[in-house]
């Protein structure tokens, strides 16, 4: 089957917000005095918002009021961050292999857990760079759940199976997979499920030899 679509992960595979979404849990966990590390926040890349106050708070009991209360403070130190964003702070490479994706008539859509998705995308000016743009508030269930690469790929008009998705968590690789879509593992965190690891992002890489790679291991696979 022809690979037809690329769809992205916005946070760590287009822009480094992972690292503004790391502050923003911080700034809240310290405020709460909840011990929080980089370490931990690498295990909420990918992971809804609702999910990471979950697991920041390890257990920890707090009303429902609260936790709304956390959520809206998390967020509004987040969006004091992304209001920064830049066209610059695009990821090395994803202009280049953007352009490349249209060139071979590849599709190509954002997928993300974000419910921020939109802002961020306007900030870097790519809104128009895609053809589709999932972001949280799409799909009711979450990644691991497949469902938000399924609604992308239906916006598209392409099957999963003919559809390559790029993330930079486990949690969007398995979701990726439980959706049938091929998968590449983007940068240095863990994603030790996806068909192929690009450890150093999309800098130098062509749509081509993704296409190739892909396509090889699929006939392999048979
Ligand atoms: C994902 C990030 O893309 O979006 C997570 O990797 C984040 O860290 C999730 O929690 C939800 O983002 P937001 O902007 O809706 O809080
Ligand atoms: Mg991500």
């Amino acid at each position: 089957m022809t690979i037809r679509a690329f769809i992205f992960d916005l946070d760590g595979v287009i822009t480094d917000t992972a690292e503004y979404h790391y502050r923003a849990w911080k700034r809240l966990a310290d405020a709460k005095n909840i011990p929080f590390t980089r370490e931990d926040n690498d295990a909420l890349r990918g992971v809804s918002r609702r999910e990471s106050l979950e697991r920041l708070l390890n257990g920890r009991e707090i009303s429902e009021p609260a936790a709304l209360e956390c959520l809206a403070q998390k967020n509004a130190y987040y969006l004091a961050y992304i209001n920064r964003l830049r066209p610059q702070d695009r990821l090395p490479g994803v202009t280049a292999f953007l352009h490349a994706a249209r060139r071979a008539e590849v599709k190509t859509a954002i997928a993300s857990a974000s419910k921020n998705a939109r802002l961020v995308l306007n900030r870097l000016e790519l809104t128009t760079h895609f053809d589709v743009i999932g972001d949280g508030n799409s799909v009711a269930k979450p990644k691991p759940a497949p469902d938000l690469f399924i609604w992308v790929a239906d916006a598209l008009q392409v099957s999963t199976a003919e559809s390559v998705v790029f993330e930079d968590a486990e949690a969007g690789i398995d979701a990726a997979k439980n959706a049938g879509c091929l998968t590449v593992g983007i940068g240095g965190a863990k994603v030790n499920h996806a068909d192929i690891h690009l450890k150093h992002g999309l800098k130098n890489v062509e749509p081509h030899s993704i296409l190739r790679r892909l396509e090889a291991l699929r006939s392999t696979r048979g």
